[in-house]
């Protein structure tokens, strides 16, 4: 008998399609979870759990007793949590690398289009409203030889670094659990304390994983310590900032403008008061959403489960080795 595979939300069809030739695949694509029958019917089944951002919680777990592996197709994993998996003995990875430059390149479009009203003038344009000259108020700031802080300087923080610093000419600031040699090296980034970083920016750019300690870690002091022309880019997780704070900087002007690919809630609400902002460009979490990456995170994702289902050591365990 084909061991069970539960594949949820976004994996890439010709990587399903492979694992269907092993695997006894059950797919769903509608942010299905407990208490709906025919995904509790698959998680008892299931030998092992791909896919996007599935909330494996302790009540899950119970519902999955032969479970060996759950593998993310993301580098984030705040969905998973992960002692309980080590606990259980019950593997865990995800997809890091492959995504750090189609990452890098979101980021980095969404900063450009923030600073240039790239998505506003586009609506001026289409919407047949450019009969006079652009005026005044409908410019945008520069980008370039401005100073960048970047929160968080893992591997997609650098390409962020390195497209800014040898791209743009941008000075980069950066705060960081650990001290980072290559940016520090490369792209001449300095270490600074967060307040450093908040003050002296011209770009602020949140790049942090979502943890307990980052939980809300940019709110209204945070804010309040940014420039007035400073512009706010979050690309880590929506829950590491505080959305109303957020609402309040943008509204008070104590900050310029916003860039962000991450909500609190996700997909958020239309009620969210952040859409009715004009300083604010959002986007629906798309950083590695290229048919490329999403491609090559499908893949690795694959790989991960395989292995971790033929009894060996994936490549990206995050959970404790047995
Ligand atoms: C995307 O947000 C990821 O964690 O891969």
């Amino acid at each position: 008998m084909k061991p069970n595979v539960l594949v949820y939300m976004r994996v890439d069809s010709r990587v399903v399609k492979e694992l269907e030739k092993d695997y006894e695949v059950t797919i769903f694509q509608n942010h299905e979870y407990l208490g709906d029958p025919h995904f509790d019917d698959a998680l008892q089944k299931a030998d092992g759990i791909i896919g996007l951002a599935l909330k494996v919680t302790k009540e899950l777990l119970d519902k999955a007793p032969h479970l060996k592996i759950v593998s993310n197709v993301s580098v984030g994993y705040d969905n998973l949590d992960v002692d309980e998996l080590s606990n259980r003995g019950i593997m865990a990875t995800n997809t890091p690398g492959v995504l750090n430059d189609t990452t890098a390149d979101a980021i980095f479009g969404l900063m450009l289009a923030t600073a240039r009203r790239i998505p506003e003038l586009d609506l001026f344009v289409k919407s047949g409203k450019w009969d006079i000259s652009l005026q005044p108020n409908q410019y945008g700031v520069d980008v370039h030889h401005k100073t960048l802080g970047i929160i968080g300087m893992g591997n997609i923080g650098c390409a962020i670094a390195k497209r800014a610093h040898l791209g743009f000419g941008m000075t980069i600031l950066y705060h960081n659990r650990t001290r980072n040699e290559e940016a520090e090296t490369l792209y001449e980034a300095t270490y600074c304390e967060l307040d450093t970083l908040l003050q002296q920016s011209d770009f602020v750019c949140l790049m942090v994983p979502a943890t307990k300690e980052t939980e809300k870690m940019i709110g209204t002091n945070e804010f309040k310590k940014m420039k007035s022309s400073a512009i706010f880019i979050n690309g880590s997780r929506g829950k590491n900032v505080d959305e109303e704070a957020l609402y309040k900087a943008l509204v008070n002007s104590d900050i310029l403008a916003a860039g962000i690919d991450v909500f609190t809630q996700e997909p958020t609400s239309p009620t969210n008061p952040l859409l009715k902002l004009k300083n604010i460009v959002t986007l629906p979490h798309i950083g590695s959403s290229t048919t490329e990456c999403e491609f090559n995170m499908s893949k690795l994702a694959a790989l991960n489960l395989k292995k971790g289902l033929n009894g060996e050591t994936p490549p990206n365990l995050l959970t404790k080795k047995f």
